[in-house]
């Protein structure tokens, strides 16, 4: 090539760069070598494109990058439109005394508008269950792979998280946050592997995503509202959970609450409420049930208001954790126990305006049983098993 020519591919380069800034992590010094922490590379693109006064792309090519791990804040940020594109895969320390203590493995903390295409986050937390799952007792508690913490306008599209240490993702605190297209695992026998934990959030809805790990698929804690959950394929895991509720005594509740198009398969429970036997003045209400499938799951429908592992904890038996308008409707398939309605509420303030309606979930191909204490509702339609209200 002349230098004339190559003079003028530089300029197109050069001006391509400026006009959409596009940050490659590579030309911060990551390595794709899955060895060489690339911790400081990440966060070093991550300054320039938060710097930018523009919509900035921070770029991932093909590759393993180990990151021992990173904390981005979006403080100072002057771009509130960050996409982060990953072709590679970031890899967490697999020594589970490299980050153990540390809370989070990846975390974003206080940004605006940051979406997050393809790629996966991989945990590498192997070492720490095999830990936590032997008799010794000195286990640190493990690391959340990706946490998005305070943070508004989030999008995460086709990413694939896996084998965190412990939650896969969590999203507290945020508002106005979109995941779609996930696949979301971990081993069924991994320790507090939650895959997705939201928690005092505002407009976060999980669509068409694959969640499979060792503990709930999604757990709703407190202080959630206006949260849309549609189109999962849940299992293995422990199903999709409204709690654990109610451990303090001022806890802010859960409301709207859509969870429809669900297939579970496996789980331990279905679409379960469950709130700490404790004096608290959290609440639920305003949750709809829709067009769930289970099959073969221990547990299908559950509220569980007497919750106390151990009986260790809960002195004053149970929970004043009010429930209120729960509707279940259009729930079908199998249970792997006879019991596959449990609805056991608080005596101190029992559950109100729950609705059964068009339930079809049969054990073993006989019939299904209900057990109702402490609830007040409606039932409509179909009701196998037999009403309990
Ligand atoms: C309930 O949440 C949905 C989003 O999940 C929202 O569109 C709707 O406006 C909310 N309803 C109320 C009454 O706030
Ligand atoms: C209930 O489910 C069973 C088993 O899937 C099915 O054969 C039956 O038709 C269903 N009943 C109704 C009324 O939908
Ligand atoms: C709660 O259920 C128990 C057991 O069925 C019953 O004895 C008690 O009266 C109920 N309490 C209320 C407030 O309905």
């Amino acid at each position: 090539m002349s230098p004339l020519a190559i003079f003028f591919l530089f300029l197109i380069n050069s001006s391509l760069a400026a006009n959409t800034n596009i940050y490659n992590v590579q030309n911060y010094g990551a390595k794709s070598d899955g060895e060489t922490d690339s911790s400081e590379a990440f966060l070093s693109a991550w300054s320039a494109a938060c710097a930018s006064t523009s919509s900035s792309t921070i770029y991932v090519p093909r590759g393993n990058y180990l990151i021992r791990n990173a904390y981005f804040n979006g403080k100072r940020c002057q771009s509130n439109a960050i996409t982060i594109r990953i072709d590679g895969t970031l890899l967490a320390p697999s020594d589970y005394n490299a980050i153990g203590n540390e809370e989070n493995w990846i975390k974003f903390e206080k940004v605006n508008g940051v979406s997050i295409y393809g790629g996966t986050f991989d945990g590498q937390g192997a070492s720490l269950w095999a830990c936590k799952n032997s008799d010794y007792d000195d286990c640190p508690d493990g690391t959340t792979a990706l946490n998005f913490y305070k943070s508004n306008n989030i999008i995460m599209s086709g990413v694939t998280v896996q084998n965190s240490q412990k939650f896969q993702i969590s999203i507290d605190g945020c508002r106005n946050v979109k995941l779609q297209g996930l696949k979301v695992s971990a081993p069924g026998d991994s320790p507090n592997t939650d895959g997705i934990h939201v928690k005092l959030s505002s407009g976060v809805s999980i669509m068409k995503s694959q969640i499979g790990t060792g503990d709930d698929c999604i757990s709703i804690g407190p202080g959630n509202s206006n949260l849309w959950i549609e189109g999962i394929a849940c299992g293995p895991g422990h199903g999709i959970s409204i709690g654990s509720l109610g451990w303090k005594k001022q806890e802010s509740g859960v409301q709207n609450v859509t969870i429809k198009t669900v297939t579970f398969s496996g789980t331990t429970n279905g679409v379960r409420v469950k709130t700490w036997a404790r004096p608290s003045n959290g609440f639920v209400r305003n949750v709809l049930f829709q067009h769930i499938v289970m099959v073969n799951v221990k547990n299908p429908i559950i509220i569980d208001q007497n919750y106390c592992p151990n009986h260790q904890s809960c002195p004053h038996k149970g929970s004043s954790v009010k429930i209120s308008d729960v509707t279940y409707q259009d729930i079908h398939g199998t249970s792997a126990t006879k019991v596959a309605v449990k609805i056991d509420c608080s005596k101190r303030n029992p559950c109100s305006g729950i609705t059964l309606e068009d339930l079809n979930l049969s054990y073993n191909d006989h019939p299904t049983k209900a057990s109702c204490i402490n609830v007040s509702g409606r039932v409509s339609g179909l009701q196998k098993p037999d009403n309990c209200l």
